[in-house]
């Protein structure tokens, strides 16, 4: 039998963490017949927490679940890592500016990039789900030296499978009768769901719709809002939907995604569709091997590049705001 993977999950004793880990566990990752061996990252006044998921872990008798560790130190956690699911985050609080938020983002990820480069596996691969998850994997990545760029990745599937829910309902349509979903951009409000290119039943999605005002006065805002909108519901932020949506995204990267679909993944831009080389932007990205590509060739009308350049543009000023802080 092959070497357990090493996932190491950060902000374990978290809503999302607890929706996580079992998952990962029972083989919803990787597959039922492949080891996997949890190294949980908490903060200290969260490590009994952590302790107690891990009890839990223990009692459901998962045959894929070769052992569990937990650690109050990043170096230590991603040790030997195979795949890091950086969870955990500063939220923002009452009369936190923006930048205080990046501020104290920056003070988790920055030594959490460095913890990677420092002791996980070559082969390591990263997914940033906690927020603002695209910034925070700009200084991730930014403070990872030796590791390559494009194994840093933030969550933009949570927006896919809203945008795909959203669109099938809208249509009277399966889930599965939707295809080639793309978000570009940022995980906030502004990143775009684009209907020209998502298909519903292989047609083109916009046609199917034909009703720009409803694209653009309630589907591209509700999905873009969706996390506000459950915040609001539930008191609480997403957890069992993005935790659905991280090994989604895990799984997709390693599995690969089926012929002549794709998925919505933020990666560190290389030039495409002219968004700044270097920024993590959520983009239409085929995976096979083990590697992911950004699907080009894409149709970008101008409906869509406005929307495109708005959400960068913000990206764009993240960057700028994390530069000046020195953390990136
Ligand atoms: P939570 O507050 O329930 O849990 C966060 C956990 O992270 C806590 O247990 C906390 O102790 C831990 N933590 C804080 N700093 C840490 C550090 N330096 N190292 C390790 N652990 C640390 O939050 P949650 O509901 O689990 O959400 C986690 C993050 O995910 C939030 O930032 C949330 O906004 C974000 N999120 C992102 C998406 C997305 O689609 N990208 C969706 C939902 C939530
Ligand atoms: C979501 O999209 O559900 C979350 O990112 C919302 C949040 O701010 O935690």
């Amino acid at each position: 039998m092959s070497e357990p993977v090493n996932v190491c999950v950060t902000g374990a004793a978290g809503q999302i963490g607890y929706a996580l880990l079992f998952r990962i566990a029972s083989g919803q990752l990787l597959g039922p017949d492949r080891q996997v061996h949890l190294r949980l990252l908490e903060i200290p006044d969260a490590v009994k927490a952590a302790e107690g998921t891990a009890l839990e872990l223990f009692d459901c008798a998962f045959p894929a679940l070769a052992g569990i560790d937990i650690y109050d130190d990043a170096r230590q956690a991603f040790d030997g890592a195979n795949i890091a699911l950086l969870v955990g985050a500063r939220p923002r609080t009452k009369g936190m500016e923006r930048a205080d938020l990046l501020e104290a983002n920056g003070a988790i990820f920055k030594p959490q990039g460095e913890a990677i480069a420092a002791g996980a596996d070559d082969d390591v691969r990263v997914l940033v789900v906690g927020n603002p998850a695209n910034t925070n994997a700009l200084i991730a990545m930014s403070n990872a030296d030796g590791v390559p760029r494009e194994r840093f990745t933030a969550m933009t599937r949570l927006d896919h499978n809203r945008a795909v829910a959203q669109l099938a309902q809208k249509t009277g349509t399966a889930v599965s009768d939707i295809t080639n979903m793309a978000v570009w951009g940022n995980h906030s409000p502004t990143m775009y769901p684009d209907l020209f290119n998502a298909k519903v039943n292989g047609q083109r999605a916009w046609d199917v719709v034909g009703d720009e005002s409803w694209v653009a006065d309630e589907y591209i805002p509700r999905v873009g809002k969706r996390g506000a909108e459950i915040i609001e519901a539930r008191g609480a932020s997403s957890a069992a939907s993005a935790a659905n949506a991280a090994i989604d995204h895990v799984h997709d990267w390693l599995a690969g995604t089926a012929d002549s679909d794709w998925v919505s993944m933020a990666v560190p831009s290389d030039g495409s569709y002219g968004v700044e080389e270097g920024l993590i932007s959520s983009f239409p990205c085929r995976c096979s091997g083990g590697e992911y590509e950004i699907v080009q060739g894409l149709d970008v009308p101008a409906f869509s590049q406005v929307r495109i350049d708005k959400t960068v543009n913000e990206l764009k000023e993240e960057r700028d705001a994390v530069g000046e802080l020195g953390l990136i």
